[in-house]
């Protein structure tokens, strides 16, 4: 057998084999999944925005007003007069001084990482943080402390530890595969008393949460104190690219040192005019947040009705753990076998022993579908032969991540399969 053909077959063996599903038709609450009508329970999809008709129209003008391309990076042709409109109306949103349009946030992570902290120099990253964060810890070639999930007191002990080599803090607000929220205001202190920069990863709070779904650092009022806000367009907003909302001096530092922006073509338009489209439909119609937080309660209650443990998230991303990676890929196999797709989540994108189905609510699914999908979940489950009450807790520490620990480097990436 060759190399390759070996490394595929133990990933079959540990139950980590993964392949791409095709969907036919816009990503709406329902669609054909390899043939089969299904509902869509795992698309980021959460305000039905990729699939508005404004927005699909907004997105078509601007392919034959701009053209399809952007023709190059940012720094050289690629910066055209769409993507200044987007970064204006982006700052607003965000309350900060300036945005700055990434290819996406996987990129926006990377360069604002990388940008913002380096060799000598201690980043400070959650457990949990995606994998584009644990990239660009990487790239930054900084000492990288990883603090236990969402633990001020560890995250204090690290700073303390740094002794005035932190540089930087870096946390998801929503947590794409937990759906639990970071205590921002305690570790926007933290920040300020240690003299650290924090960033802030909102690709799942923007259009979710917070005031008219401007995402959780406007609902804990700490809009323009955070030194760089990530957005993705590719979630919420319906779209595909990233943003850093930030100060004047922050865009400029990234724009002369962000590789990923550098080095990279700049966002189509019509995907830019896209989400400019979802912005101004979000503004004007914030009862889509309202509906989405309605939808995901009424997912998680009735998951707890069919004796699933969701109490760790308060969002719409709603996970069921498993555990074991081969008993999710049943389960989700099994919820499929009877019209329902929430994609199974393996390691690496999750810590080991805590694979699970990542359920992602839209604003545009209906309350019986969500019911009926509850229901249709709880008998996969016991098809699959999983016991909810065998559930891991959600936050697994990492085991380099102790106090007491030295400062350690970042854990294997988490690649993000699904998100
Ligand atoms: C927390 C988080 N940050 C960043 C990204 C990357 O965003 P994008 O899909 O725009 O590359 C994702 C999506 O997978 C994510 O979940």
């Amino acid at each position: 057998m060759s190399e390759i053909g070996a490394r595929l077959a133990e990933l079959k063996e540990l139950g980590l084999y993964r392949r791409t599903r095709l969907v036919s038709g816009p990503q709406g609450p329902n669609v054909v999944l390899d043939g089969q009508p299904v509902l869509l329970l795992c698309s980021n999809n959460y305000l039905g925005f990729a699939d508005h008709e404004k927005v699909q129209q907004a997105a078509a003008e601007a392919a034959l007003r701009w053209g399809v391309g952007a023709g190059s990076s940012r720094l050289v042709s690629g910066t055209m007069t769409i993507h200044g409109r987007l970064e204006k109306r982006l700052a607003a949103f965000k309350g900060t001084q300036t945005a700055l349009l990434f290819g996406s946030g996987y990129l926006a992570n990377l360069g604002v990482v990388g940008a913002l902290s380096g060799a000598g120099e201690v980043v400070f990253s959650d457990e949990l943080n995606h994998a584009s964060i644990i990239d660009g810890c990487r790239l930054s070639r900084a000492d990288t402390f990883i603090y236990r999930h969402n633990d001020v007191e560890h995250l204090a002990w690290g700073l303390k530890q740094a002794a005035g080599r932190g540089s930087l803090i870096v946390t998801e607000s929503v947590f794409s595969m937990d759906g639990d929220v970071a205590p921002l205001e305690e570790i926007a202190d933290l920040a300020r008393r240690f003299g650290v920069r924090l960033v802030v990863d909102e690709a799942h709070g923007t259009g979710c949460l917070g005031p008219g779904g401007r995402g959780a650092v406007a609902d804990a009022s700490l809009e323009g104190v955070i030194g760089a806000v990530v957005g993705t367009l590719g979630k919420a907003l319906g779209s595909y690219g990233a943003y850093v909302a930030c100060a004047e001096d922050v865009a400029a530092l990234l724009v002369n040192s962000a590789r990923s922006l550098i080095f990279s073509t700049a966002p189509p338009p019509p995907a830019v005019a896209g989400a400019l489209a979802a912005l101004e439909l979000l503004e004007e119609q914030p009862r889509r947040v309202e509906r989405l937080q309605a939808n995901a309660s009424v997912l998680r209650a009735e998951l707890a009705r069919e004796g699933f443990d969701v109490a760790g998230s308060s969002t719409q991303i709603v996970p069921i753990i498993v555990g074991d990676a081969s008993t999710a890929m049943r389960v989700c196999e099994a919820a499929l076998e009877r019209g329902v797709f929430a994609q199974a989540i393996r390691p690496p994108t999750v810590p080991p022993g805590t694979s699970r189905l990542r359920l992602a609510v839209m604003a545009t699914h209906t309350k019986e579908e969500l019911r009926e999908a509850a229901r249709v979940l709880g008998h996969a489950a016991l098809q699959a032969g999983f016991r909810p009450a065998t559930a891991m807790p959600v936050a697994v520490a990492q085991e380099h991540a102790r106090p007491g620990a030295p400062l350690a480097s970042a854990p294997p990436p988490r690649h993000a399969d699904a998100a």
